[in-house]
């Protein structure tokens, strides 16, 4: 087997193992293993002993000595808004001090007041404040990202948004999937005619974004105060239509019914999940709705109630579990961060949670027979931890683990010398 680049005597490789049904994966664990891959792609997983009869590396090639450490697939991180302008540190002190977030939003704060912020930037200037965000997701063992528009909400001001996500994804080695998120809060212009926004973004919008090219995914942000469910069923329905893969935010802070109109409508996921019932669970599992949970949201935003992601794991659901990165309800690029609290608060094992950050975040996106485990044909997108085993990734918290970040075959992260 040819190889230009070869990690050999990991103490542990971790990953989950692909499958074509709609279900939990399996968890490997190999000991003293050894990767090869070959022009971006995995093509030889095994003991490091075997490694000499297996493999020929080619010249140049790259040689890591993962003596001690851990292996994993790079997280698929299947949940951000990372394209925003300016912060929202203040709104976060107001919360501390008792303010709600539904309050903030309905005072023209929260999605409003980034918004505002972005409308103003420039493309260059919204490419550099994207740019450090991006760095620290791959720093932190992520190789691939969904991330939204929604902070434009006009035709031009989503455009700019989305070419921007493009023009990042070429720039930088993590890699982005686009979706559209036009439905994500009601403008400040059209507070008192949300009917006329709405066909907005199913008038010109959807049309707009899928002519261009720019998204694969179209989602919506379901919610009370913000889209109902017969709003969501018009913008999803219209996105649909005209070729997009439905995502949607789902039954976040009340339930309103988002999950069952994805397993409606065939989405690929519905996201948050808090306030759930095995009722949803079922019509989800029925038509492979992915159920994407964002602990960090719940944990940023001081509540109590997680998703039941033991339940729905034990029901038979690929729970998978991304960051829902942005400046007002998730602050954090850290998939690690997730992994802890996945397992303190959705009471997942730290392989279920791995599992969940990687390949079961690849099904979200539609991504599973690429990303997200480390098996031979997938894409050499790796993780090397300085940990001796992977269970040391959600317990030992809030530092960065991540010796080498691998993507696409070349590392393309190294920890800085102490
Ligand atoms: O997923 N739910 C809507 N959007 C984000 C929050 C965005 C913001 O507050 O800027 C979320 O939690
Ligand atoms: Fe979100």
């Amino acid at each position: 087997m040819k190889a230009d680049l070869l990690i050999t005597n990991a103490a542990e490789l971790a990953t989950p193992l692909g499958h074509p049904e709609f279900k939990p994966a399996e968890f490997l664990i190999l000991h003293d293993a050894a990767v090869a891959a070959f022009r971006g792609q995995i093509v030889w997983v095994g003991p490091s002993a075997e490694v000499k009869k297996n493999v020929q590396l080619e010249t140049p090639a790259q040689f890591v000595d993962a003596a001690g450490k851990t292996v994993t697939p790079g997280f698929v991180d299947c949940h951000t808004h990372p394209i925003f302008f300016g912060a929202r540190e203040d709104e976060f002190e107001m919360r501390i001090a008792g303010k709600s977030y539904e309050e903030i939003a309905r005072a023209g704060g929260g999605i409003r007041s980034t918004v505002r912020k972005v409308r103003k930037a420039s493309k260059e200037e919204l490419i550099a404040a994207a740019l450090p965000r991006l760095d620290r997701f791959l720093a932190l063992g992520t190789t691939t990202i969904e991330a939204k528009s929604g902070y434009g909400l006009s035709l031009a001001d989503e455009i700019k948004l989305l070419e921007v996500i493009r023009e990042l994804d070429a720039l930088h080695p993590l890699d982005l999937v686009p979706t559209f998120l036009g439905a994500h809060e009601i403008p400040d212009e059209y507070r008192h005619n949300k009917s006329a926004y709405v066909d907005l973004v199913i008038e010109e919008m959807i049309p707009a974004v899928r002519e261009r090219g720019l998204a694969e995914f179209c989602d919506i942000f379901c919610e009370s105060q913000v889209f109902d469910a017969a709003d969501s069923r018009k913008i999803l329905t219209a996105a649909r239509d005209a070729g997009f893969a439905l995502k949607i935010h789902a039954e976040q802070l009340t339930r309103t019914g988002g999950s069952a109109l994805a397993a409606e409508l065939g989405a690929i996921s519905a996201d948050h999940l808090e306030n759930t019932t095995p009722d949803d669970w079922e019509k989800m599992k029925a038509s492979n709705v992915a159920p994407v949970l964002l602990p960090g949201a719940v944990f940023f935003l001081g509540k109590e109630r997680y998703a039941p992601g033991r339940q729905m794991l034990d029901f038979g659901l690929p729970v998978a579990v991304a960051t829902d990165f942005n400046p007002g309800s998730c602050m954090s690029e850290s998939m690690p961060m997730m992994l802890t609290l996945s397992c303190l608060k959705l009471r997942l094992t730290p392989a279920e949670a791995l599992t969940a950050a990687t390949y079961h975040g690849a099904l979200a996106i539609q991504r599973g027979n690429l990303l997200g485990t480390v098996e031979v044909g997938k894409k050499a997108d790796l993780v090397i931890w300085d940990a001796p085993n992977h269970k040391h990734l959600p317990y030992h918290f809030g530092i960065n683990l991540a010796d080498r970040v691998i993507k696409n075959g070349k590392v393309v992260y190294e920890k800085p010398h102490e």
